[in-house]
């Protein structure tokens, strides 16, 4: 039974909530002074990512400033490589480094036993979060969606176009299976641990599932992500599970309907009108100011958050960005969307 005090479960349950509840993508983060002390006292992301009691710390420190009706579990979805065994590295500047995956050889390296362990830090960090939390703030865990991550495994870093995952796909599409198949079964057992230390809801993040033609983003997208859902419900069937499918565009309608998920995500290019009529008419829509005007601030955020409010907020909705905050994004601003959104109580 979820919470009735929980805004964000009774949007995520199909209830129209007035003020919608808000939360930010990457609410923890560079763009907080008090983040950026706490990842000074560590030598790299990875380390902050696996000491629970500081990734509790960062977890919690916008919830100490904003009024946001969700937290979500400090981490990354490159844990879940990391834990395979891959190398990762998150280099100043560059993002993400990975030694890449890109024959049946490498992918035998990658060991899903020793996966299950190293992703205990992350269970710790929600035990410590939840203890701190009111019930009417639910904890997100979250993993990346299966093409997502593999992106990443395949390229070793981050890459404009997905190419050498897609290329993969094409010429070896029975290696990539597998590597999909792997990433399905520790994500789900990952979504898992985390719903067992105390988090009550869930999002999947499929940041590059817009680089896909629509039959292989039936195959790579959707159907890995209808596998991690439906076993992860198997387990929890209460537990509410947002998708953002980032860039699908009107793919976004078959992701919502066929991979079975609670709520879904919008980002920044879709037309309010069209996620009025074309998914919150099924589901619970989240999302979808854009993360630069956010930055940019000024009489335009204005004018746009009450657009999204009179687009969305007539339907189960909750208001978050449509892709991560930026590290240079003003405080006020952010402060200031919460008036917004909220009114000035
Ligand atoms: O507050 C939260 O939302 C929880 C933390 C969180 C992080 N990453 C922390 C992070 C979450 C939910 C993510 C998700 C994530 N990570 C995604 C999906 C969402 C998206 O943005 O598309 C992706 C693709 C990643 C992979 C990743 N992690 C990249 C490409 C980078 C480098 C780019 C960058 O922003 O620096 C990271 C590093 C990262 N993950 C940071 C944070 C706070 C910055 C590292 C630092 O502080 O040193």
């Amino acid at each position: 039974m979820s919470d009735p005090h929980a805004p964000l479960l009774s949007a995520l349950k199909g209830e129209r909530c007035t003020p919608p509840p808000l939360w930010l993508m990457r609410q923890a983060g560079r763009y907080l002074p008090e983040y950026r002390e706490v990842r000074s006292t560590v030598s790299s992301f990875l380390e902050l990512c696996l000491t629970p009691r500081l990734a509790a710390e960062v977890t919690l420190q916008p919830l100490r400033r904003f009024a946001f009706d969700a937290s979500i579990v400090f981490s990354d979805i490159l844990i879940v490589p990391y834990a395979l065994g891959q190398q990762v590295t998150f280099v100043a500047g560059e993002g993400p480094k990975l030694e890449p995956v890109r024959d049946a050889g490498a992918l035998a390296r990658l060991n899903r036993i020793v996966a299950l362990g190293r992703l205990s830090p992350v269970y710790e960090t929600v035990e410590r979060v939840v203890s701190e939390l009111p019930a009417s703030v639910p904890l997100f865990g979250f993993c990346g969606a299966p093409w997502t991550v593999a992106t990443y495994m395949v390229e070793g870093a981050g890459s404009k176009d997905q190419a050498a995952a897609r290329s993969l796909a094409y010429r070896e599409p029975d290696t990539f299976q597998a590597l999909i198949d792997m990433l399905v079964e520790t994500s789900t057992a990952y979504l898992l641990g985390q719903l067992e230390a105390g988090c009550r809801a869930l999002q999947i993040f499929d940041s590059w599932s817009g680089s896909l033609p629509e039959d292989a983003f039936s195959r790579w997208c959707i159907a890995p992500t209808k596998a991690i859902v439906d076993q992860v419900k198997a387990e929890a069937p209460e537990i509410p599970i947002i998708g953002f499918p980032r860039g699908a565009g009107p793919s976004a309608i078959r992701y919502a309907r066929e991979t079975g998920i609670d709520g879904i995500g919008c980002d920044t290019s879709l037309p309010l009108d069209w996620i009025r009529e074309e998914l919150q008419s099924h589901l619970p829509v989240q999302g979808n100011l854009d993360p630069v005007l956010l930055a940019a601030g000024g009489p335009p955020l204005e004018a746009r958050v009450r657009l999204i409010l009179a687009e969305l907020g007539q339907g189960p909705f909750i208001f978050n960005l449509g892709h991560g905050i930026l590290p240079e994004t003003p405080i006020e601003n952010v402060a200031h969307l919460v008036r917004l959104v909220k009114g000035d109580r």
